[in-house]
């Protein structure tokens, strides 16, 4: 009997990876779906550009969804329907006090979601204690390289 993998298999706190490419980067995100079960919350955080919503597009293609995955920046959230559930992805960049997504009844989208990202989403990691959060950094000299870390 196959077990369903959980994320700790694929990536456990604290692990590092380096990613060559938006490529790379879209196929780990493409590879931790299965791990996500529907109601999870991944954050993302990391400087810009740094490849938060291009890991997003990964997540989001694997889920089924083949049009482009773009920054919510302006619009705060974006959803998309996947065959397996709509897929949300929040950049809460410009929000100044995270009550302003709870006014957007954030806390309901992310129950009745297959999945939601949530990029810039340090004000919400105490209400969310078990979504993990990934890092993505620039690498010094290596433009195209970004270092991921499982920090939760
Ligand atoms: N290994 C890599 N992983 C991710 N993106 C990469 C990589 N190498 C180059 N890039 C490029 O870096 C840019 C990353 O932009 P992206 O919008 O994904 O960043 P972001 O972290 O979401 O930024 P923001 O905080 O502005 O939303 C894209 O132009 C992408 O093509
Ligand atoms: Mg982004």
């Amino acid at each position: 009997m196959t077990r369903a993998h959980t994320l700790a298999d694929l990536l456990q706190v604290g692990e590092v990876r380096h990613l060559q490419g938006p490529d790379e980067q879209r196929a780990l995100g493409a590879a931790l779906v299965p791990a996500l079960s529907p109601g999870a919350v991944l954050f993302l955080e990391g400087e810009l550009g740094a490849g938060k919503t291009t890991l997003t597009g990964g997540l989001i293609g694997a889920l089924g969804f083949d049009g482009p995955v773009t920054s919510p920046t302006y619009a705060l959230m974006h959803a998309y329907p996947t065959p397996s559930g709509r897929a949300l992805h929040v950049d809460a960049y410009r929000v100044r006090d995270v009550q302003e997504l709870y006014e957007m009844d954030l806390e309901d989208l992310i129950a009745d979601s297959r999945l939601s990202v949530i990029e810039w989403g340090e004000g919400l990691y105490a209400d969310y204690p078990d979504a993990p959060i990934l890092r993505l950094e620039h690498v010094e000299g290596l433009g195209e390289v970004r270092r991921l870390t499982r920090m939760r």
